[in-house]
């Protein structure tokens, strides 16, 4: 089934104290939102920097969009990619966690030159291609 994804660079402006509770809050709020608005993805956190991967009906995703834009808790947002895809990847996850801290969906292990994955495990071939993508976005401003 087609879907449209679209995917973003920032910067974290969350004050480090404040990071936990504030990433719970805002998992908890953006997971309630997409569920009902037939929104699923991905948001990597690395660092300071968050990439995220949001796919589904397009003027639902754009209108997201532009509200996250404008969201303090973050700046510096780069659009990277918006185009029509075959099929939502992340489609169980109305937003899935990566990163490299203990409560990540999708764990990743930190290292020198970058982000690489954990033991691939509970993904599939097509996941695993757009979070190689979300890494390399890391990668790139590091
Ligand atoms: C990095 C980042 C990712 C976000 N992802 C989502 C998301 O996937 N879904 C969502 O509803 N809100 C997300 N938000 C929160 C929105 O920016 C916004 O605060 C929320 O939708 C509530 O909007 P409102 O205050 O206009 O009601 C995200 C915020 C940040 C900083």
């Amino acid at each position: 089934m087609g879907s449209f994804r679209l995917m973003y660079r920032s910067r974290n402006r969350i004050p480090v104290d404040e990071r936990k509770a504030e990433l719970g809050d805002l998992f908890t709020g953006a997971r309630r939102f997409n569920k009902e608005a037939g929104i699923s993805g991905a948001l990597l956190l690395h660092g300071e920097t968050f990439v995220q991967l949001l796919e589904g009906d397009e003027s639902a995703v754009r209108s997201l969009y532009s509200r996250i834009e404008t969201d303090p808790r973050h700046d510096e947002v780069e659009l990277l990619e918006a185009r029509d895809v075959d099929d939502a990847v992340f489609r169980r996850w109305a937003m899935a966690r990566v990163g490299d801290e203990g409560e990540a969906d999708i764990r990743l292990i930190a290292h020198a030159d970058g982000v690489h994955p954990a033991a691939p495990k509970g993904t599939t071939p097509e996941q695993d291609a757009v979070l190689e993508e979300m890494r390399a976005a890391v990668r790139a401003r590091a």
